[in-house]
């Protein structure tokens, strides 16, 4: 999904979230763990105070794995509970359903003592646009998902899916605004793919990632393109162009091309994995 904001649809957001907020006791982050801190969204904090939070690096096959376990480190450190995962499998849905219920540890044990048993856990997904909140909630709910809202005699509003006797989620995930304002953050949202190319020139930024990669994953460089030199980033591109025949007729390389297929094999992992930021970044 590619989406632009406007201050409106911000408004629009946040008031829906506010109004959601108030109906869990949890609040289920995903973040994108190739950016985990550009993919995040700080006003979440302020709306979310005194509820559970969980963060879920999504993704997480797409990024390095070593900044994976430094990035839950970090928000570990912070106080939230982390899960990393690719939201596809259905099969990594058990420790999140783990982490939901050690979150909400206090709240099942206070109900416990007053003498309500069963009461569910209610959580809501949340997350700025292709995240994977629906991937999510689809692998998570699985097919034997009840729509509690879609009973009769069910009060309309609010739908639940109900997972089993533990845990409700709300069905329809809120969907966060990016930070725009920090030029860096747009950038790296550009380059997983989450605002559409035409706003920023592919080839600009295809040269930001060769600068980036060339520093920080220059044996993935090579290992796909063959690239086996410290050249500056558009000579790297001319070079891709030529291994890769991306070629105009007059025989000049054809660096439009070249930049997308390195944006294109980026994106779907094909170069490695990759993770675009650091928490030691974060904290300078
Ligand atoms: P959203 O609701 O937050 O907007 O995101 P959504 O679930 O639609 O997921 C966006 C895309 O990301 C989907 O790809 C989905 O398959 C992919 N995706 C979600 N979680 C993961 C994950 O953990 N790992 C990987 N590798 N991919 C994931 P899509 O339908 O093919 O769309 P697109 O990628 O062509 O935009």
């Amino acid at each position: 999904m590619q989406f632009q904001w406007y201050p409106g649809h911000m408004t629009r957001a946040k008031r829906q979230m506010q109004e959601d907020i108030k109906l869990v006791d949890l609040v289920i982050e995903l973040v994108d763990a190739r950016i985990p801190m550009s993919s995040q969204n700080p006003d979440i904090d302020e709306l979310g105070r005194q509820k559970g939070r969980l963060i879920l690096l999504n993704k997480a096959d797409l990024a390095d794995d070593a900044q994976n376990r430094a990035w839950s480190a970090y928000f570990e450190e912070k106080g939230y509970a982390v899960v990393r995962m690719d939201a596809r499998s259905r099969a990594q849905m058990k420790p999140v359903h783990a982490a939901i219920l050690d979150v909400c540890r206090e709240k099942i044990e206070r109900d416990r003592k007053r003498g309500i048993k069963n009461r569910p856990v209610r959580a809501m997904v949340v997350g700025i646009p292709n995240v994977g909140k629906s991937t999510f909630i689809n692998s998570f709910a699985g097919r034997a998902c009840a729509k509690t809202g879609n009973k009769p005699g069910v009060t309309k509003g609010k739908q639940w899916i109900r997972l089993n006797k533990n845990v409700e989620l709300l069905d329809t995930p809120g969907i966060l605004w990016p930070k725009f304002e920090d030029q860096r953050v747009g950038l790296k949202l550009a380059l997983i793919g989450s605002i559409k190319d035409e706003i920023l020139n592919i080839d600009e930024m295809s040269l930001e990632l060769l600068s980036y990669l060339r520093q920080n994953y220059p044996g993935e460089l090579r290992a796909r393109y063959g690239l086996n030199d410290e050249s500056e980033p558009v000579k790297l591109l001319a070079q891709i162009a030529k291994n890769r025949s991306c070629i105009k007729k007059g025989g000049e390389p054809d660096f439009s091309r070249a930049a997308y297929l390195l944006m294109d094999e980026f994106r779907s992992g094909i170069i490695g994995r990759i993770t675009l930021e650091r928490p030691e970044e974060e904290t300078q």
